[in-house]
């Protein structure tokens, strides 16, 4: 379908928030909107509504999280839900049947929305098929996508640069087990930002060059005039055998220090999703320097939370 990059939607046009890939420019600018609104009422005294007065947020977390889930449970406070976290130990059970009598059990509970990370790529929408009148928000599957974080950082950029439309954003470091770095390429793209992916051959997808970046294995190069840096935390848990030499080789070709800084604009912005190797794929003062937005990012994973309970839960079936 060919929609108008301009057009204004009233409603987002989906019950589940699972993936980057396939939104539209109109439903990434309707979450972003509504994120820069609490992202400034967040600033205020004035932080809490009552929009989700009643509904019950479940953050079903199989895998461990500081930021997101915080955040998430931040998110649904401040619009006056109910919310319970629960974190799942990893079981030995298998993952499917595991996750059916998951979702069979939050069924009775009846939530409105459930928050899921799970480490298997595909779980959460698995988990989305399965439940009922509740919509479900992907916090992180695998390497698969990681819709808010992407989110998140594209309001960062907004509010910074003004735009992201013609921007060009280079995303660095491993990218073969980076659900951040594939739904930012997705994101990204459909803002009509430029994107390319820096990293050994060793952590590039074998589909890299379909993913839809620019595909550079020299840092220097590929950080050329760039308005946006973007690092990425080496997956160790992820990883089953060496990808890396050592964490020092790795800094000295792949790791954003002050020298290949200057290779981007001089006004770039430095980003990382955290948690930060400080010293592996970011020196520590590049992480605390004046373009860093690294906290800002965190501060935008709120408002942009808060964005897609709202945005779901007015999807949701009023009876
Ligand atoms: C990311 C994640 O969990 O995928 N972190 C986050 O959500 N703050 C990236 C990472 O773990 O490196």
């Amino acid at each position: 379908m060919n929609q108008d990059a301009d057009a204004q939607l009233k409603t987002f046009p989906h019950r589940h928030f699972l993936s980057c890939d396939g939104l539209t420019a109109p439903e990434i600018n309707f979450l972003l909107d509504l994120a820069d609104e609490a992202a400034d009422r967040n600033r205020t005294v004035d932080k809490k509504r009552d929009v989700l007065d009643g509904k019950t947020v479940i953050n079903l977390f199989f895998e461990a999280s500081t930021r997101t889930q915080a955040s998430f449970d931040l998110a649904g406070k401040r619009l006056g839900a109910d919310v319970m976290n629960m974190l799942v130990a990893s079981s030995s059970v298998q993952k499917g049947e595991t996750l059916i009598d998951t979702a069979v059990t939050l069924n009775a509970m009846r939530p409105d929305i459930i928050v899921v990370r799970h480490h298997s790529a595909g779980a959460v929408e698995l988990l989305s098929q399965k439940v009922v009148d509740c919509a479900v928000v992907n916090a992180g599957d695998g390497a698969h996508q990681h819709p808010t974080q992407a989110l998140l950082d594209a309001l960062t950029i907004r509010r910074a640069k003004g735009r992201i439309d013609g921007l060009t954003v280079a995303i660095c470091g491993d990218i073969l087990h980076s659900r951040v770095a594939r739904s930012n390429i997705n994101l990204l793209n459909a803002m009509s930002a430029r994107v390319r992916i820096i990293a050994p051959s060793t952590l590039l997808p074998s589909n890299s060059d379909r993913l839809g970046a620019e595909v550079y294995t020299d840092m220097w190069k590929g950080l050329e005039d760039v308005d946006v840096v973007m690092m990425l935390r080496l997956q160790h848990e992820r990883m089953d055998g060496a990808y890396v030499p050592s964490s020092r080789e790795f800094f000295h070709f792949f790791g954003l220090d002050h020298e290949k800084l200057a290779r981007a604009k001089p006004d770039a912005l430095i980003m990382h999703p955290g948690p930060m190797n400080r010293g592996v794929e970011i020196a520590s003062t590049v992480a605390d320097h004046s373009r860093s937005v690294v906290r800002e990012q965190v501060e935008m994973g709120v408002a942009v939370r808060m964005a897609v309970l709202e945005a779901l839960s007015a999807n949701l079936p009023q009876t």
